[in-house]
């Protein structure tokens, strides 16, 4: 079965298309000529990574096409909403038609269309959504609505060596920091989440604070290699005794406070020292929650997904505490930490498995049921 997947819950505009294990597809036909890329657009910060097998029985990723809107926020410090939705409105059309060129498939090929149905920008993801629902119906093949969080949850499977369920996933994002047990491919109970703000939030807006630009992340984490993890004592916010929720909003304000005292004395903040202690204060928090949200649960395995999963620091110390605790640690490759559409057509694969498809009028929802 052949999956077109489409994503654009935030200020990525994906697609993928994936081929699914009951069918090995590529229908003999030459017809694909007729897709062309069309030029309306030139696609924005251009990543891709085809044809990769997934670790998953039989899956094969043909193509994975991201569209990121950096050069469209970075001036703000932040994503503006109503920006990104005009983007991916430019956007979507040459994506698709992207993914299916390198797929070398055209629509007649697609069996099943999935696209993010939440949480996010709801004026970014109705785009994606609405565009993947118009293209079921006038297709006439069915349409599943994914939960942007499913993905996250499953993306460890993108990968080598996924872990066996259950398991404990974190993930964590600009708009997430939650922690979850993944008990199959469809079922999933949360943990905890963040209080306030989400990991990727607070590294954007330290990065804005230190004008650092957008997206913060990648930035901090640069910097942090050349400053000094224990330079400045940051707080850590435990919360109550064996509680797996997070906050991140006094970290901010304490990075936001030691800067002022620095501008106030006429001192320039020592900015490598700020990002290496205030990442690893970050770091900390979601690593030793993360394992103890996983004890807890009798689990034997860890899962990470979403933007900040990509950080060095994380990935080194949440392996290192694995192995510390017996616990083995699966880390995606960071093209699919990041938002991607492979993804959502894994976890839409497994959801139009149970026969959960769309109706043409179902709506995007902001706030993720899962949560
Ligand atoms: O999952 P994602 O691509 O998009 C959404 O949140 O929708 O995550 C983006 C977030 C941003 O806040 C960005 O600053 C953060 O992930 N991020 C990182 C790193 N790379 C991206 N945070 C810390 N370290 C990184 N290397």
């Amino acid at each position: 079965m052949l999956i077109l997947a489409i994503e654009s819950s935030c200020d990525d505009t994906a697609a993928a298309v994936v081929s699914g294990p009951d069918k090995e597809t590529l229908p003999d036909r030459t017809g694909f000529s007729k897709v062309t890329a069309t030029t309306m657009t030139p696609l924005r910060c251009y990543k891709n990574s085809l044809n990769r097998q997934c670790s998953v029985d039989g899956f094969r990723i043909k193509s994975n096409i991201i569209s990121s809107q950096f050069d469209v926020h970075a001036r703000f410090g932040g994503i503006v909403p109503e920006l990104a939705s005009r983007a991916h409105i430019e956007a979507i059309r040459p994506v698709v038609d992207q993914a299916l060129l390198e797929a070398g498939v055209s629509l007649d090929d697609i069996d099943c269309i999935a696209a993010t149905r939440g949480p996010g920008l709801v004026g970014s993801l109705l785009v994606g959504f609405t565009f993947a629902k118009a293209l079921a119906l006038v297709r006439n093949i069915p349409c599943v609505g994914v939960d942007h969080m499913a993905g996250h949850l499953l993306s460890t499977f993108l990968d080598e060596h996924p872990p066996g369920f259950p398991y404990t996933a974190l993930i964590v994002s600009g708009g997430n920091s939650s922690l979850f047990t993944v008990e199959d491919q469809t079922h999933f109970q949360p943990l905890g989440r963040t209080r306030d703000d989400a990991a990727g939030e607070a590294f954007d807006k330290v990065a804005k604070l230190l004008k650092l630009g957008y997206p913060g992340g990648p930035v901090i984490s640069n910097l942090a290699l050349k400053g000094a993890p224990d330079a400045i004592p940051f707080p850590r916010a435990w919360l109550d005794k064996n509680s797996l929720d997070f906050s991140f909003s006094g970290l901010k304000t304490s990075v936001v406070n030691y800067v002022n005292r620095c501008r106030q004395k006429g001192t320039p903040p020592p900015v490598e020292d700020i990002c290496a202690s205030f990442q690893e204060a970050v770091v900390e928090v979601l690593v030793e929650k993360t394992v103890l949200a996983c004890k807890k649960n009798k689990h034997n395995a860890i899962a990470l997904g979403g933007g900040v999963a990509s950080n060095s620091r994380l990935r080194e110390r949440m392996r290192i505490r694995g192995e510390q605790e017996g616990l083995s640690v699966h880390v995606p490759s960071p093209i699919y930490c990041t938002d991607n559409a492979a993804m959502i057509a894994l976890a839409g694969y497994y959801q139009f498995q149970q026969g959960v498809v769309l109706n043409p009028d179902d709506d995007a929802y902001s706030r993720s049921p899962l949560n």
